[in-house]
């Protein structure tokens, strides 16, 4: 696991540079999309490049990683909108090449089962990205999920639901209580993780996640499990980390060629 330790904006260049860098080389690669505050700045400066540079996904494919239940099929909350609105429309994604899981199905089981199939028929994810929540969720896998599971419902905590309140009017009531979301083992199963964290309120669950024991109260830190993951933190979040002068001296002494 590598820990990158630096300023909001310069990890958005660094989550930026590495999508960049996998596009040009495999055009028809396939992305893994977070929603939330923390990969914003990484989708602004991807549609930047797309602007300014000609970044292109034409070609490419993207999974988000999970999604509210029952919020109606235009509230602007719903995370296929906002992924819409963040990114996708941003950029020059084919009709359909961007997927999430359909929290609105009758048949919620079958509707995860289909994006397992969806995400193993493109086969499978080559970056994907991430967001930590202050319980150590990554997706919406909360405290207790099974380190071995896949897409399927999941109960939000009264955490989660607090710290989401701030997309629906602070009103805690309005947010769903039920998400259908990527598992821990389909997350593992992406060939490169990249987690962006900012801010205090994350500190205890980027430490968990770097150096706690592996475990489902903590369900980020089966992330410690794969082979090539990258943990992007400003100072704020970096500030419980036991080893941090030891990331900050790897990273500056890291060839500037090698990336992430
Ligand atoms: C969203 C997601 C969540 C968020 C996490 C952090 O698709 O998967 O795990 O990444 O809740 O949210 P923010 O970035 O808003 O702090």
């Amino acid at each position: 696991m590598e820990v990158v330790i630096a300023p909001a904006t310069r990890l958005a260049e660094l989550a930026a540079d590495a999508v960049d860098a996998l596009v040009r080389a495999r055009p028809d690669a396939v992305l893994g999309l977070a929603t939330g505050s923390s990969p914003l700045k990484v989708y602004d400066e991807l549609a930047r490049r797309h602007e300014q540079e000609g970044l292109s996904f034409a070609q490419a494919r993207a999974f988000m990683l999970d999604e509210y239940v029952g919020l109606p099929a235009e509230h602007p909350e719903r995370y296929r909108n906002v992924i819409e609105t963040e990114i996708a429309s941003r950029v020059d994604f084919a009709p359909g090449a961007v997927q999430g899981p359909d929290g609105n199905a009758e048949d919620l089981p079958a509707a995860c089962a289909a994006y397992e199939a969806a995400i193993s028929d493109a086969g499978g994810v080559d970056l994907q990205i991430l967001g930590i929540g202050t319980d150590g969720h990554i997706a919406f896998n909360e405290p207790g999920s099974s380190l071995a599971s896949r897409t399927r419902i999941k109960t939000l905590t009264a955490q989660t639901r607090e710290d989401n309140a701030r997309f629906f009017g602070d009103d805690v009531d309005r947010v769903p209580r039920h998400c259908l979301t990527q598992g821990l083992a389909t997350i593992m199963s992406a060939r490169h993780l990249v987690l962006l964290a900012t801010g205090k309120g994350k500190a205890e669950a980027v430490h968990q996640l770097v150096e706690g024991p592996i475990s489902a109260l903590w369900p980020a830190t089966i992330m410690q499990m794969h082979p090539h993951a990258t943990v992007l933190v400003d100072d704020a979040a970096a500030s419980r980390l036991q080893l941090a002068d030891y990331y900050r001296q790897t990273y500056a002494s890291k060839p500037g060629w090698q990336g992430l």
